[in-house]
């Protein structure tokens, strides 16, 4: 790891020191400039290119042109009202599910950009029951993009954090990126995947399958800064996230483990349990990346095939985890191996701090033998 890399990971010390006399806790700022410490994502690809040769120059590419699409819809998300962008859109999706205008316009931001770089085959999108093909007049590259524009979009009227995930698949040779079935691989191969978070502040999060880094827009200068590296999520926690309203249709493994989380220091686990619920997946697997826990969205009696989205939530959610060292499963299997049938075929998700993560999977398995 390069000494630029480590200095992102140390962090500014709070140290005593006497100021006009009283002694008090304040800021000590690091020794190296600021400018030298800044780490941007351009930076960042371009060494993981260079001089690590982890990845392909068409592949820094469709970073940097992701990347830059998401600081748009930061943008758009942002202005909200001003620009007119909240409300539903009145119309849709292939999902049956109302599109509000702000998927609308990041699915067309996310297209727009991706689509003149020659850096793609084929482009799909949550929004869009078919594939986006690349325009004849532009060239076609090697990589096939997955998109879901705007995660957790019911809460963009609301003003609470959402966001975009994506995930990069190679297109294999020679087959023709007009079929959809080139988009039906394992999550295992994909050779990118991340996600941003339009909250508080603007957060990109990224993995090329060597570890997870973090990036915060830095609105002034337009540009995403690495702020945190090699993201590992702690084994155990004591939080879980699940809609509780579903309680009533889940099996029950899910139901042992909750109840399990509810009887805290008395019952079989022996420590109280908290629980969140962003209902923004986005917001919940950063939350989860930062501090632990574990997130469920498993198959019940109202969603037996699952809620979400193996292409476009589960695969490149599961890719990043695992490369924090976390774990996911659709309850029975590793989400990374399932071979997909449809592109947009829907999955239970179990996903999260490694240890929990085995233990649902665990009971699950406990109950088939049963
Ligand atoms: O799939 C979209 C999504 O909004 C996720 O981001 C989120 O985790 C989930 O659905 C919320 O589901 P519910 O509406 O059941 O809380």
């Amino acid at each position: 790891m390069g000494a630029h890399r480590q200095g992102v990971r140390r962090q500014a010390r709070l140290r005593p020191r006497a100021v006009d006399g009283i002694i008090g806790a304040v800021f000590h700022p690091p020794i190296r400039p600021a400018a030298m410490r800044r780490i941007s994502l351009s930076r960042y690809l371009i060494e993981e290119q260079r001089e690590k040769h982890w990845i392909e120059a068409d592949l820094r590419l469709l970073i940097e042109v992701v990347a830059r699409a998401c600081k748009s819809i930061s943008i758009a998300v942002s202005k909200g009202a001003l620009a007119d962008a909240l409300g539903s859109a009145g119309a849709e999706n292939v999902q049956g599910e109302v599109q509000k205008k702000l998927d609308v316009i990041s699915n067309e931001i996310l297209l727009e950009a991706n689509e003149w770089g020659g850096h793609l085959a084929a482009m799909a999108s949550e929004e869009m029951e078919h594939p986006h093909q690349i325009p004849h007049r532009f060239p076609r590259g090697e990589y096939l993009l997955l998109f879901d524009p705007l995660d957790g979009s019911s809460n963009i009227d609301v003003n609470v954090s959402v966001g975009t995930i994506f995930s990069v698949l190679r297109c294999p040779e020679g087959a023709s990126a007009t079929d959809d079935a080139v988009f039906l691989q394992r999550g295992a191969e994909q050779v990118a995947a991340g996600f941003a978070v339009y909250g508080p502040s603007t957060l990109l999060v990224l993995t090329l399958g060597h570890g997870v880094a973090v990036f915060t827009l830095d609105r002034e200068m337009g540009s995403f800064i690495l702020t945190q590296d090699g993201l590992t999520i702690p084994a155990d926690t004591a939080e879980f996230a699940i809609n509780m309203s579903n309680l009533r249709h889940w099996e029950p493994p899910v139901r042992r483990y909750i109840d399990e989380c509810l009887a805290g220091k008395t019952g079989p686990r022996g420590k109280d349990f908290n629980m969140r619920w962003v209902a923004s997946m986005v917001a919940d697997l950063f939350r989860i990346l930062t501090r632990g826990g574990v997130f469920m969205y498993p198959c019940d009696a109202k969603n037996t095939r699952g809620r979400l989205r193996l292409m476009y939530e589960a695969n490149p959610m599961a890719f990043i985890v695992e490369q924090a060292g976390g774990a996911a499963t659709d309850g029975r299997r590793r989400i990374l191996d399932i071979v997909p049938e449809a592109l947009h075929q829907r999955v239970g998700l179990v996903i999260g701090s490694k240890n929990e993560v085995e233990r649902v999977t665990r009971y699950h398995q406990d109950a088939g033998a049963a």
